[in-house]
């Protein structure tokens, strides 16, 4: 028998009652579809990770490593610092949850700056945590002043940014670390498409943390598996917050077998860099403008064949190659990012057909 009256949301705390969730990019069900939504790797992962997932097959009756030792200590050997310097998670996504559950409270306000990867904001929500959102300017220079100004425990910076695919000076980083009296967490989910990572101030930085994951340039998105760098004794704490056995045996696994295979990661890094200025190449003939990119994604305003621009004119081309069974993101909710579309960089021969495609809607807009 049910109870008429009997609601379980109004039973939930107010601020989960009003939650708005993360809304993910679209992972279409059946083939067909060209995807440039979420910044996949459009190549497999390292032909190391099948077998060493294999081998795990068979252990799956026992609980995985806690900490990921094995992962842990070759990342840690990979970065040059210590394994307690090292926390692996479930996708990257679960490292940055450990740290809002750390420093997020009602008074103490999370710093962001906006626009960024917006996961942050959701997680913040959850926690029902002050948020502290600063702007960057057009310039989409680091604002340091500003964010040295918020006083926050925790500061997320992308880095480079999403969904703009522009990395931010290594001085203005540095200048930041050097006055911020929080902790900033950069998030280098794109890193390896880029030219400088601020591990290298890891040493020099003990309020720094690095966020890494293997979804973007190793392939392995669906395995889930993230990590993150840092002080030790910050390590030492969201350890404390972490799921006892948060990445699976098969995750760990695969991921270790990627890691160590470091000359198909540079391949395939190589092959999407050499894509990306094809691409960018291709839209500065059209004449749009479009950020500089350092990562697996370009973001650009495209034009009509007369010159026009805005939320509107995005909306067009994304319904349009939606129709094409092509996938990419807009971002309509910031003044910033309306009239831009983000394009993750595929094969060339997805390029190619992405651009077919644009061609035809430009004769026709
Ligand atoms: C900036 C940024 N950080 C983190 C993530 C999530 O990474 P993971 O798959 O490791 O959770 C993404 C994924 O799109 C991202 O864009």
């Amino acid at each position: 028998m049910t109870i008429p009256e009997f609601d379980p949301q109004q039973l939930a705390l107010p601020h989960i009652r009003s939650l708005q969730a993360y809304v993910p990019g679209v992972q279409p069900v059946g083939g067909g579809w060209i995807k440039l939504n979420t910044n996949e790797l459009p190549y497999p992962c390292s032909p190391r990770v099948a077998p060493a997932v294999a081998a795990e097959i068979g252990k799956l009756p026992l609980y995985p490593h806690p900490t990921s030792i094995a992962l842990r200590q070759a990342i840690a050997d990979y970065h040059n610092v210590k394994a307690d310097q090292v926390i692996v998670g479930n996708g990257s996504d679960d490292v940055i949850n450990l740290l809002v559950r750390a420093y997020s409270s009602p008074e103490r306000g999370v710093a962001v700056t906006v626009p960024s990867y917006s996961l942050y904001q959701t997680l913040i929500a959850i926690q029902n945590g002050k948020l502290q959102e600063v702007e960057l300017p057009p310039s989409l220079e680091l604002p340091v002043d500003a964010l040295v100004a918020t006083g926050a425990p925790l500061l997320f910076l992308t880095s480079p940014n999403a969904p703009t695919g522009v990395a931010f000076s290594k001085d203005s980083v540095e200048s930041l670390l050097k006055r911020f009296s929080g902790i900033v967490v950069l998030d280098e989910a794109y890193v390896d498409f880029a030219q400088w990572s601020g591990v290298e101030l890891l040493a020099s930085y003990p309020n720094l943390m690095v966020t890494r994951t293997f979804s973007k340039s190793y392939g392995l998105a669906g395995l889930r598996v993230g990590y993150a760098l840092g002080d030790a004794r910050l390590v030492e704490l969201l350890d404390r917050l972490r799921d006892s056995y948060n990445v699976d045996r098969l995750a760990q696994a695969g991921a270790l077998a990627a890691l160590l295979d470091r000359s198909y990661h540079a391949e395939v890094i190589a092959k999407v860099k050499a894509t990306r200025t094809v691409f960018l190449r291709s839209l500065a003939l059209r004449g749009w403008h479009t950020y500089p990119s350092q990562t697996n994604f370009v973001f650009t305003r495209p034009e009509t064949s007369d010159g026009q621009f805005g939320l509107n004119i995005a909306g067009s081309l994304f319904e349009h190659l939606y129709n094409s069974r092509i996938l990419i993101r807009k971002f309509p909710n910031h003044p910033l990012t309306a009239p831009y579309l983000r394009i993750s960089i595929g094969t060339d021969a997805q390029m190619d057909a992405l651009n077919e495609i644009i061609d035809q809607w430009q004769q026709n807009a």
